[in-house]
């Protein structure tokens, strides 16, 4: 019988990266059977693929959406990690699985990474103002979703939606999507080893000679370590090869979240801002507040309300689901806070 095929994107990347080491080096054995392909874009990038045993695709990138389609029309599962804020590119994705399914029994999945800034709320502005946690399980986290967007459009939120939605009307085509919160760790890649979002405010903390966060920095947020994230998605996996999907929750119910520990930014600003003083790099301990304009300055390009969500926002997940179908994270805050030492040394390493 022909080997499974299973499609990755953005496997030069941070996440995409860590999550085809833990395929290629998984113990479980119709993984170690699957056939696994990566859409690049370098050719030198190919040829490191090509003698990991993954077979390279090179594509012009995420925007050309009929090669997506014909490419994710010769697989039986898309393993998306290259951008949750692109909805025409999942879609064109979940679309070309449901090609080419003549004599084909089995349903394809199209596994979707996202993040949490879409659920945060606006506690410095106080526009949204959400006392609540979401779980997996018990929540319809799709129809909040909707109904958020419906308010204010957020390319994370509507690529969710379109997601679900396109899988929903498209037969032979389950999805599922890991809605991830703050990634840390050092990913174990090929190329991209290093999150965006610590590594982005260390950068702005190096710069300001303190760490900052926004407002009373009181805000919560989830944090999961790359390499348990990674699990989820080889469970995930490994759960599909196996069949064993009868409780495996899809579409409207297939959305997925991966918590492990909880700060608040304030928190933090103080982990950065002790690591670059243990570091030698600041001569005391000190943080500072900005204002949402000033965060969105430095941060996120004068855009207040990304800066607010991103930066300063309550985003709180319970993986219910995820742990009941036997996600077991291992990383604990010791590794945390070893991690912030970690992203500093690559931060400075990479500037
Ligand atoms: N890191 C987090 O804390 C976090 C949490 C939740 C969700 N996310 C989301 O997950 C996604 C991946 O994050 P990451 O941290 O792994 O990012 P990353 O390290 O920057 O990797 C992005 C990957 O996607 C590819 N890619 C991006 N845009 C593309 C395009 N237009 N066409 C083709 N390939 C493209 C990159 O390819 P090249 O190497 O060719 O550029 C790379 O392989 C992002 O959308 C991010 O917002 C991240």
């Amino acid at each position: 019988m022909a080997p499974t095929k299973l499609l990755l994107t953005g496997a030069t990347g941070y996440i995409g990266g860590t999550v085809l080491t833990q395929l290629l080096e998984s113990t479980i054995t119709e993984i170690k059977q699957l056939s696994i392909s990566v859409l690049v874009r370098k050719p030198d990038q190919a040829e490191i693929f090509s003698s990991k045993g993954v077979t390279p695709i090179i594509f012009n990138g995420l925007e050309d959406v009929e090669h997506l389609r014909r490419v994710a029309s010769e697989h039986d599962i898309v393993l998306h990690a290259a951008d949750s804020t692109n909805p025409a590119a999942a879609e064109a994705l979940i679309q070309g699985l449901a090609e080419n399914q003549a004599g084909i029994k089995a349903t394809k999945y199209f596994i979707h990474t996202s993040g949490t800034s879409s659920l945060g709320d606006q506690p410095v502005s106080k526009k949204l103002i959400e006392n609540r946690e979401f779980s997996d399980k018990n929540d319809d986290i799709y129809s909040y979703l909707k109904q958020r967007e419906a308010v204010k459009s957020y390319a994370q939120r509507a690529t969710d939606i379109k997601a679900v939605e396109v899988g929903e009307k498209t037969s032979g085509v389950n999805t599922l999507i890991v809605k991830a919160p703050i990634i840390y760790g050092r990913g174990t890649g090929f190329f991209n080893k290093k999150s965006f979002h610590i590594p982005v405010l260390i950068k702005g903390a190096l710069a300001a000679g303190h760490a900052q966060y926004v407002g009373d920095g009181a805000g919560v947020w989830d944090y999961v370590h790359v390499v348990d994230l990674a699990e989820l998605f080889e469970l995930l996996v490994s759960k599909i090869l196996r069949g064993e999907t009868s409780n495996l929750p899809s579409g409207k119910k297939g959305i997925y979240f991966a918590n492990t520990l909880r700060h608040s930014w304030k928190e933090l600003a103080e982990g950065i801002t002790k690591s670059c003083y243990e570091a030698g790099r600041f001569g005391s301990p000190k943080t500072q507040s900005l204002s949402l304009k000033e965060a969105a300055d430095i941060y996120t390009g004068g855009n207040e309300y990304i800066a607010e969500v991103g930066l300063a926002s309550n985003s709180l997940t319970n993986a219910d689901l995820s742990r009941e179908i036997g996600w077991a994270p291992k990383m604990t805050e010791a590794d945390f806070q070893q991690s912030l030492a970690d992203d500093l040394n690559l931060t400075l390493n990479s500037a």
